[in-house]
């Protein structure tokens, strides 16, 4: 098969978790893993896909009128075909993104696949939303902007620190000296895709309570106006308050060199993803506590989605050793770079 190939990666979320669909700041940066789709183009409208992880190829009528998501791992990429109106390709695909692990195999597949699809030059940003559109309206999961953005904008070494309500961003380097190191619990809780669109009612029932959005609402503000709140919508608004706030303040932490504090901060955002926000799970906690009982860990959280897959630790390179060793006997431990976003390869 002659063709092109096209490359886009997972990322980890450093921090800023279910702030993005509340007009919120994320900082993520994308990973050493990615997926890749070799395209070459065919006569007719006909869109056939071979999965090499799946070992399955499937086959697509590009003209069937109602074409439907069925739960599978194609629908991914029939959703990003329709929303690109695509032509009839042949598409090979191959990917190193450990899947169902919060480290967003699935926007790194819909990025390669739209870009594989592109039928003429595409801006970036309006890709990723495009992505997210196919997620949202196709796939059915009510997805942010977070993760297709960093597939497609992410720059090697840096993370990203993104505004999702006016998709502003700019990189923020990471320092010398740390590494990032991804623990993968291997654990899925089944509740996964559900609770997380249930969050998302959550956030806007305390939204609807506020007349805004909750990026616009202040700690201060919680406190004087949510009253009528129940305690658990209450709890769900502190967090992606107090979240915010601390992406601002992780952000200034990193590029003033100042990682005792962006560590601490990273801490912070776990404890409030599991108390308030609850969507933390046992096996997320414990690697946590592992983390943070090894010098020379900065910082450690639960990253993604949550219900399982990972953590995110910032380690000291000296010490990364130390932490596969202690984090491995309960998880897969990967250490990554901060990579470059989607190319053609
Ligand atoms: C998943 C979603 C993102 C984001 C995170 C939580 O990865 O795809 O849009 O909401 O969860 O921060």
């Amino acid at each position: 098969m002659t063709g092109r190939t096209f490359r886009a990666p997972g990322r980890v979320n450093l921090i800023g978790e279910h702030t993005d669909y509340n007009d919120g700041l994320v900082m993520p940066a994308a990973i050493d893993f990615a997926t890749y789709v070799d395209v070459s183009a065919r006569a007719d409208r006909r869109l056939a896909v071979h999965s090499e992880n799946y070992s399955e190829t499937v086959e697509f009528d590009l003209d069937d009128p109602e074409p439907r998501a069925r739960g599978h791992w194609s629908d991914y990429v029939l959703g990003v075909a329709k929303m690109l109106d695509a032509n009839g390709a042949d598409l090979r695909i191959r990917s190193d993104v450990p899947m169902g692990a919060g480290l967003s195999s699935s926007a790194a597949l819909e990025v390669a696949v739209a870009l594989a699809l592109l039928r003429s030059d595409m801006d970036r940003t309006a890709l990723a939303k495009l992505c997210q559109r196919a997620e949202n309206e196709f796939v059915g999961v009510r997805c942010g902007i977070m993760d297709q953005f960093s597939a497609c904008h992410a720059r090697a070494g840096n993370a990203l620190m993104l505004d999702c309500r006016t998709l502003e961003h700019r990189f923020v380097p990471l320092p010398a000296g740390v590494t990032l190191v991804i623990a993968n619990t291997m654990v899925r809780h089944s509740l996964a895709a559900g609770e997380y669109n249930r969050r998302r009612a959550e956030c806007e029932e305390g939204s609807a309570h506020f007349g805004r959005s909750l990026r616009d609402v202040t700690i201060a503000e919680l406190e004087r106006e949510g009253r009528g709140l129940s305690d658990l919508v209450y709890r769900r608004c502190r967090h992606v308050i107090s979240e915010n706030a601390r992406v601002i303040a992780a952000a200034a932490a990193l590029e003033g060199g100042d990682l005792l504090n962006f560590g601490e901060l990273m801490y912070q955002s776990h404890r409030s993803l599991r108390d308030d926000f609850e969507v933390s799970c046992a096996e997320l906690d414990t690697l946590v506590e592992i983390a943070a009982a090894v010098p020379g860990v900065v910082g450690s959280r639960m990253t993604g989605g949550g219900f399982g897959g990972c953590t995110i630790s910032l380690v000291r390179d000296e010490h990364v050793d130390a932490f596969r060793a202690a984090a491995g006997r309960v998880s897969a431990v990967y250490v990554s770079g901060a990579a470059e976003g989607a190319s053609e390869l």
